[in-house]
């Protein structure tokens, strides 16, 4: 019997989700917040509004038979009516909800991870006003600051190098944490079944806009000694066994005086999974599907290196107008996916690119001049 998936969010995640369910023959309900939401062109069908709509959330569940997520902000409201949903055997939902909750907070997650004696950057949670810049001097700078909830992409993210810069913290509830100067930046994508099997995808090395911090572009594999490579999967193994959650889930590691700190967790698939729908046996999508339905999870097997590029609008903001076909004609040897996004924003992650190559070198070279090309379709 055909299962089908309810999926919180409506991004470019669960429109990938949605067309990794259809080739696996999984039916799809998206909650988006509209209805021309990325995932609503790969979608089965889409209930339109907003997450905390609890009516709407209690439609998703009357049509699903598991839920998932394309994001970890979701409602505290909307997490309990799951929960009383599970306890009543009416719906499954994959991640649980106390893995949400442990994530969905920054502040909650470092705890979780220091508890869990997962290597991470000090830090300690601050707020209010005063207390917060008092607190903030005594920790030390160069610093990071965190809001607790609600940041992506580099949103609700600030690094402040001195003492005088202090005068710049957002008065939100947030953490403070150690500058990891100099380092790379590697993720690890990996799924736990529902029986506690674990499959991990090769880490992956992630480069991000110098300015902006916004993810520009992933090799994959990440070039890595054996050693180091065996301990970011050791650590990814160790987090989710920790979590004990289902479904597919990304670290952000640091990788700086060749000492690996986990930067963050993700309840969900990740950008820095993305090359996997060309380069691996089984795709990312295609791979949480099959944790959060209880299906054996596929070999993770990368044939060729991989190099992905975000398309990230870099024009004022403006509506598109149409000359995505122009773009498509230009990329013959990479794959390109528009995410169909109505609002360009600056910044904003319109779509990717993903290149083979016999090395990550030639895959560079050929996702760089593919990225020239589809700027040049776009260019005012
Ligand atoms: N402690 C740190 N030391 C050095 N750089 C950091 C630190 N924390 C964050 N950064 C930089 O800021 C980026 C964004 O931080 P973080 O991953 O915590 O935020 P985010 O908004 O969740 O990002 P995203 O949505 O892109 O994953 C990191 O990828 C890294 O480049
Ligand atoms: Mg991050």
């Amino acid at each position: 019997m055909s299962q089908h998936v309810g999926i919180l969010g409506g991004g470019q995640l669960a429109m990938f989700l949605c067309s990794a369910a259809d080739s696996l023959g999984i039916e799809t309900t998206v909650l988006a917040h509209s209805a021309d939401s990325p995932a609503a062109t790969t979608a089965g069908s889409v209930l339109s509004g907003d997450l905390d709509d609890l009516n709407l959330v209690k439609e998703l569940i009357s049509r699903a038979d598991v839920i998932t997520f394309d994001l970890e902000a979701i409602p505290s409201s909307t997490i309990t009516l799951l929960d009383e949903a599970v306890a009543r055997g009416d719906v499954a939902v994959h991640p649980d909800s106390n893995v949400m909750r442990t994530l969905q907070d920054k502040l909650v997650q470092k705890q979780w991870m220091v508890d869990n004696a997962l290597p991470t950057a000090r830090f300690i949670g601050v707020e209010g006003d005063d207390a917060m810049h008092q607190a903030a001097r005594g920790f030390g700078v160069p610093l990071v600051q965190k809001a607790r909830v609600g940041g992506y992409d580099g949103r609700g993210v600030q690094i402040l190098r001195d003492e005088a810069s202090l005068r710049q913290l957002w008065p939100i509830p947030s953490l403070v944490e150690d500058f990891v100067a100099d380092a790379r930046e590697l993720a690890v994508v990996a799924a736990r079944g529902r029986s506690g099997e674990i499959v991990a995808f090769e880490p992956v090395e992630i480069f991000f806009h110098p300015e902006h911090n916004v993810l520009e572009t992933v090799e994959a594999p990440a070039s890595l000694p054996a050693a180091l490579r065996d301990q970011a999967i050791e650590i990814a193994e160790a987090t989710l066994t920790a979590l004990g959650g289902t479904g597919l889930f990304a670290l952000e590691l640091f990788l700086a005086n060749g000492e690996l700190l986990i930067n963050e967790i993700s309840p969900r698939v990740h950008n820095a999974g993305h090359h996997t729908i060309e380069s691996a046996a089984t795709s990312q999508f295609e791979q949480h599907l099959r944790a959060v339905c209880g299906l054996p999870l596929g070999p993770p097997a990368q044939a060729r290196p991989a190099v992905m590029r975000n398309l990230l609008w870099q024009h004022d903001s403006r509506r598109l107008e149409g000359n995505e076909l122009e773009s498509i004609a230009a990329c013959r040897d990479a794959s390109l996916h528009w995410y169909g996004k109505r609002d360009a924003r600056p910044w904003r992650k319109m779509g990717h690119i993903t290149a083979l190559g016999d090395s990550t070198a030639s895959a560079l070279q050929t996702v760089d001049q593919t990225e020239q090309l589809v700027e040049r379709a776009f260019a005012p």
